[in-house]
């Protein structure tokens, strides 16, 4: 039998973090590595009367093929939370969905596509199939800095891609002083933003900066999602666009699966629709809070000197700088033989990566071994990043 992968599979390669996951699954392993939100915070006892609720109430719907747009009383209660019309909300098979329908949309081989440095990985992964030139916007502690966007930048850009909020990786959020240039600067040269923004409740204060998308919805798509709110195995995101790629959007979901599965999206109605989340996300604020605070703590006493890192309001992440000189994949190295995990930064950059910085999460880790491992990886990183 012989066979041919196309051009575009021979591209793809294995997500880096996906590869560093698997040593982690090893239970001796403290791992600040993966991505995931803490299973203590998934309403389990709400999931399961929701799920006896819908198979009791609507088991004929629940189980059968329903319409691409998304469960209609679910379009509606998030059309209501953003103040937009139902007839703007496609519901997505998680948000990593909206990104690889709207990559098939809007690139073409070779065209131009702006993105934060660093950025999402799985952007990059869902993007990448469409073969686009990606083109790295300056950034600094703040994040995206507006001023870069250049006319050079920006001349022939299908969009920007940006999280403004807790990003992934790095955790830093964007000003509101900057988001209204932002908009502004993208509107002026045409250029539509694609704001991702999984993590924007998940602010440990409360305080919520507003969105890209309500300074300007006809130049801001917006993709949001339940996976950091209730649950990721639900598989429940959404795309706000304006009604001409809303449409088009929708035809490239009906190749893609037809429609997200009937059956979680009735749970999340069930589970929202009566103001649980008010509720919920309060309690999720509060222990990824604490989660971050312990590890800032840890990393003040344990870390040398010459490390720097960000203190994040919210989100599930914070970023790492090493001396110039220092590979944090060589330090990782060291670190997984020591029981510790966490992932390298320079997988997050389009271009130029900066092989100096890492990625630390810590809502999945207890708070002594988060001590711990932070004791054990100081002393790692004080062996590592001396000279230079
Ligand atoms: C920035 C960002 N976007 C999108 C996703 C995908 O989330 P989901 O598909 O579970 O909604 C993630 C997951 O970690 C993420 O960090």
């Amino acid at each position: 039998m012989s066979w041919t992968f196309s051009q575009r599979a021979q591209k793809l390669t294995s997500s880096a973090i996906r590869e560093i996951l698997k040593v982690t699954e090893r239970p001796e392993v403290t791992s600040f590595a993966g991505g995931l939100p803490s299973p203590a915070t998934f309403p389990v006892e709400r999931l399961r009367a929701a799920c006896a609720n819908v198979l009791t109430q609507a088991p004929s719907p629940a189980l059968q093929y329903g319409p691409t747009e998304g469960y209609m009383p679910l379009r509606e209660w998030i059309a209501q939370r953003y103040k937009v019309s139902p007839a703007n909300v496609l519901v997505t098979t998680g948000s990593q969905q909206g990104l690889d329908l709207l990559g098939k949309v809007l690139i073409d081989a070779g065209s131009r596509v702006l993105v934060e440095t660093p950025t999402y990985l799985g952007a990059l992964q869902a993007f990448s199939l469409s073969e686009p030139q990606f083109v790295s916007v300056p950034s600094d502690d703040d994040g995206l800095v507006p001023d870069g966007l250049t006319p050079e930048l920006t001349t022939g850009a299908r969009f920007l891609y940006c999280l403004p909020n807790f990003q992934n990786p790095t955790g830093r959020r964007l000003p509101v002083a900057r988001r209204q240039q932002l908009v502004r600067i993208a509107s002026n040269a045409g250029v539509l933003i694609l704001e991702d923004d999984p993590y924007g409740a998940l602010s440990y204060s409360g305080e919520q900066l507003p969105t890209l998308h309500s300074m300007s919805p006809d130049g801001v798509v917006h993709m949001g999602s339940f996976s950091k709110v209730l649950a990721p195995g639900l598989r429940v995101g959404y795309i706000i666009a304006p009604e001409l790629l809303h449409r088009k959007l929708v035809q490239a979901k009906q190749a893609a699966d037809l429609h997200t599965p009937s059956f979680t999206q009735r749970i999340v109605h069930e589970v929202i629709k009566d103001g649980f989340l008010d509720e919920h996300i309060p309690t999720i604020r509060t222990l990824y809070g604490e989660q971050c605070s312990t590890m800032l703590d840890a990393m003040r006493e344990h870390f040398p000197q010459n490390v720097s890192w960000n203190r994040p309001a919210g989100g599930m992440f914070i970023w790492v700088k090493l001396p110039a000189h220092v590979d944090a994949t060589l330090v990782l190295e060291k670190a997984i033989a020591a029981n510790i995990a966490f992932v390298p930064g320079a997988p997050f950059f389009a271009n130029e990566p900066q092989k100096n910085t890492l990625r630390l999460s810590f809502v999945t880790v207890p708070k002594d071994k988060i001590v711990q491992g932070i004791a054990t990886l100081g002393e790692i990183l004080s062996r590592e990043c001396q000279g230079g």
